[in-house]
């Protein structure tokens, strides 16, 4: 993964996720716990996490999905089972479109449901991304929700009434499942309107067990590009 010329890694898309994520690695401190995104910019991050381990730092992780529990235990980062944590101390995770307020949407990798339960678990959230994800306002990509599979004519009807167009998720012509075995439907929207509405229609449809809108979670961004990594954090909203 690590490209040999650190001169090209300045220029180049994997470059700039590498030093985001390596800059919000810098953040964990000895005796945290960390919740561990899905991706291949997580994947820099657990890379990173990884050599600090290795070099004497004290902590313990959870996984936001199979693979990131598989690329961790390779890295030698000691894993804790999801179910066993209430809380985190610090979540770095990817994104597929954030916005100036630090509202994104995730879940192209289909691990949005760990995601978001990590994501509020945590105390603190950096979302770490190239700036090619930096968006003026979500919407762009399709939302992503995942859905049990005994409800998904009932989930596609309701998102029908949401004006979305949901299409269910399939690789090589089978319907993809999420490592908790349900579906996904990524649900295009001609505009998304009000998202906390939306946020809040979309977690009222039973059957419907997560989605890819993360309004609140994401405390702070580093954003890797050619000049280097931009950091912001989020600010209050006026009342
Ligand atoms: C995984 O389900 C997603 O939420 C990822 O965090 C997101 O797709 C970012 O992935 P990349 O870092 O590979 O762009």
């Amino acid at each position: 993964m690590s490209d040999p010329d650190p001169s090209n890694d300045a220029r180049s898309v994997a470059g700039w996720k590498r030093a985001a994520a390596e800059a919000a690695v810098a953040d964990v401190a000895d005796g945290m716990t960390v919740g561990l995104g899905t991706g291949s910019t997580a994947a820099f991050a657990i890379e990173a996490l990884g050599r600090r381990v290795r070099d004497g730092l004290d902590c313990r992780a959870v996984a936001t999905s199979n693979r990131t529990a598989d690329l961790a235990s390779r890295a030698g980062i000691t894993l804790m089972p999801l179910g066993d944590v209430a809380e985190i101390d610090l979540a770095i995770d990817g994104v597929d479109e954030i916005d100036p307020e630090l509202r994104a949407i995730k879940g192209a990798g289909g691990a949005m449901l760990r995601e978001k339960i990590v994501a509020s678990a945590a105390r603190r959230m950096i979302a770490i991304a190239d700036r090619s994800k930096a968006v003026d306002r979500l919407g762009t990509r399709a939302v992503p929700v995942e859905v049990l599979s005994l409800a998904r004519a009932f989930v596609e009807r309701r998102l029908m009434t949401l004006c979305c167009d949901p299409i269910l998720r399939r690789a090589e012509g089978q319907a993809v499942l999420t490592d908790q075995g349900n579906l996904i439907f990524d649900c295009h929207f001609a505009d998304l309107g009000d998202l906390p509405a939306l946020d809040a229609h979309l977690s009222a449809i039973p059957g419907l067990a997560g989605h890819g809108l993360f309004l609140t979670e994401i405390d702070a961004l580093y954003l890797g590009g050619p000049q280097g990594v931009f950091r912001s954090e989020r600010q209050p909203r006026p009342d």
